[in-house]
């Protein structure tokens, strides 16, 4: 036996009436289901009650919402005195604090109450569904119900299924997922489940570049919004949501995958924590706030002063640069003329290993990011000891038609192509590991964190073939596992196949 989803009048338990509870009973009555509150601390339900009716209000005035539907979705929220009162409920959403002994408390005190078909969902973000789940009687119709925060305005929903959790438990939270207004996207119980675990690299990688000095936080932040498309740098996202939280959450999944280096942070990102500079909520970050709480945010790359550069040289043929170079007005010399900038546009190669590859003079060696575009920002990287004048001839040559050029020191993989690349791979290795489908990867990406692109999808825009040829430089020239490439990724850019081929 199991709930009918579609039922009309499918009554919604919300146990825990704080930031999530209220969201998730707001979602549940303007969804046209019925939800009641309960909460263990006095007057906490009817505060929130309140609440979602003031929002729902306002839904209204702005004109978001009908009249009638505004109201009838007020009518439809009640608050329950006690557990006992969630005895008639389908479906009961548990969104209390974040502890697994409580959390299991709880589920037995539902299962008591409740009847045998009524689905036991938790809104936790980091402990597994199976582990709250083990404290039940009847585990099939156990599972999770992830939302986001805020809930009214995020539409996604993990379904996350237990090891034990019913294939109709999950279409059943897929159905109501959707009546709720959500989008949903089912999840296997693994640490960080989708959207959080998929999130690791674009920071990680990104600490990563910093702690080696190729690059400042808001170069990177300016690199990753201008040329990528991400609403957010990943400094101004750790920022935002408080290194207080982001740092034991990566530590959580690192540790929940056994240590899988590709997951690993960088020790910049403890010292942040324990130096108490924890983003936006302590007016200090990785960058600095002003009395009000507004972002400093430094200057973006200075003008260089120098003669722009009229000719330069090949590294290597270089198709991508041609449209670059018309538009310059720069002349290929067919002949090194001993002076002239040796240009370059590497995928995933830094600049040392490509001079020594090409017996090239490393000292007017200039390499430019064409993989990721070069009009609204552009990336250029030269090796140790590079001549100064001849690089920044270049940079002088494009900025007249680029807004701005940022140089970074030498690093395999650039700023972007190295974190977008990371961001790709793990998105292949959730395929890989059937975290979700990929299609539902991407979908989760794109909207719990707002990707550009969803992070499977992301390697067949870079090229399946290019992603894995930075993750091999990267790996080859770091000599780190952390840059080891997906199957998934390796096998589908090999036989030239789209990224989202099933196997
Ligand atoms: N805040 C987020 O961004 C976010 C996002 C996704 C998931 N989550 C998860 O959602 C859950 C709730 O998070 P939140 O931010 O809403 O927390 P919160 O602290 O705002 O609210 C928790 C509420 O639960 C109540 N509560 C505690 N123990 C209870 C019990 N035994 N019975 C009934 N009520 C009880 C508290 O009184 C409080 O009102 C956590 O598991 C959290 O990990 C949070």
């Amino acid at each position: 036996m199991s709930i009918d989803p579609n039922k009309e009048g499918l009554t919604v338990g919300v146990v825990g009436a704080g930031a999530m509870g209220r969201g998730i009973a707001q979602v549940s009555v303007t969804g046209g289901m019925k939800a009641v509150i309960f909460d263990t601390a006095d007057g906490a339900a009817a505060a929130a009650k309140d609440f979602i009716g003031g929002m729902i209000q306002r839904s209204v005035d702005k004109g978001r919402l009908e009249e009638d539907a505004g109201e009838k979705a007020i009518a439809n929220l009640g608050v329950a005195g006690s557990i006992q009162d969630l005895k008639d409920c389908d479906l009961v959403v548990e969104a209390i604090v974040e502890n697994i002994d409580i959390k299991q408390s709880v589920f037995r005190q539902i299962e008591e109450v409740v009847s045998e078909d009524t689905i036991i969902a938790s809104n936790t973000s980091s402990i597994r569904i199976s582990s709250i789940a083990s404290a039940c009687t009847h585990r099939g119709r156990v599972a999770g119900l992830h939302f986001f925060n805020p809930v009214p305005l995020m539409k996604l929903v993990e379904v996350i299924n237990g090891t034990d959790t019913s294939t109709e438990t999950t279409s059943a939270l897929e159905v109501i997922g959707k009546r709720m207004g959500r989008v949903p996207v089912v999840v296997k119980d693994a640490p960080g489940f989708l959207v959080n675990l998929g999130g690791r690299a674009y920071t990680t990688e990104a600490l990563r570049i910093v702690s080696e000095g190729i690059a400042e936080p808001h170069e990177v932040d300016a690199i990753m919004r201008d040329s990528c498309g991400f609403r957010m740098g990943p400094f101004e996202l750790m920022d935002l949501t408080g290194i207080d939280v982001n740092f034991p959450v990566s530590q959580i999944i690192y540790n929940g995958y056994f240590q899988d280096k590709r997951l690993s942070t960088a020790p910049l990102h403890e010292s942040m924590m324990e130096a108490g500079r924890l983003g936006r909520k302590t007016k200090a970050g990785f960058y600095d706030y002003d009395a009000e709480g507004n972002i400093i945010r430094p200057d973006g790359p200075a003008k260089v002063n120098a003669q722009p550069a009229r000719q330069v040289v090949l590294a290597e043929p270089a198709p991508a640069l041609e449209p670059l170079l018309r538009d310059l007005g720069i002349s290929v010399l067919k002949d090194d003329d001993g002076q002239s900038p040796i240009l370059a546009a590497p995928i995933g190669e830094d600049c040392t290993s490509l001079a020594v590859r090409l017996g090239l003079d490393a000292k007017r060696l200039v390499a430019i990011d064409a993989l990721t575009g070069t009009h609204a920002h552009a990336t250029v990287m030269a090796a140790p000891g590079a001549n100064d004048a001849v690089v920044e001839s270049f940079i002088a040559a494009l900025q007249q038609n680029t807004n701005a050029v940022t140089r970074i020191k030498d690093c395999p993989g650039f700023v972007a192509q190295r974190i977008r690349a990371m961001v790709a791979n793990l998105g292949c290795e959730m395929a890989q590991i059937g975290v979700a489908t990929p299609e539902d990867i991407d979908k989760g990406m794109k909207l719990g964190l707002n990707y550009p692109h969803g992070s499977v999808e992301l390697a067949d825009y870079l090229g399946s073939r290019n992603t894995l040829t930075i993750l091999e430089q990267l790996q080859a020239i770091t000599g780190e596992e952390r840059y080891r490439p997906s199957q998934w990724l390796r096998r589908r850019a090999l036989l030239d196949l789209p990224i989202h081929t099933r196997d």
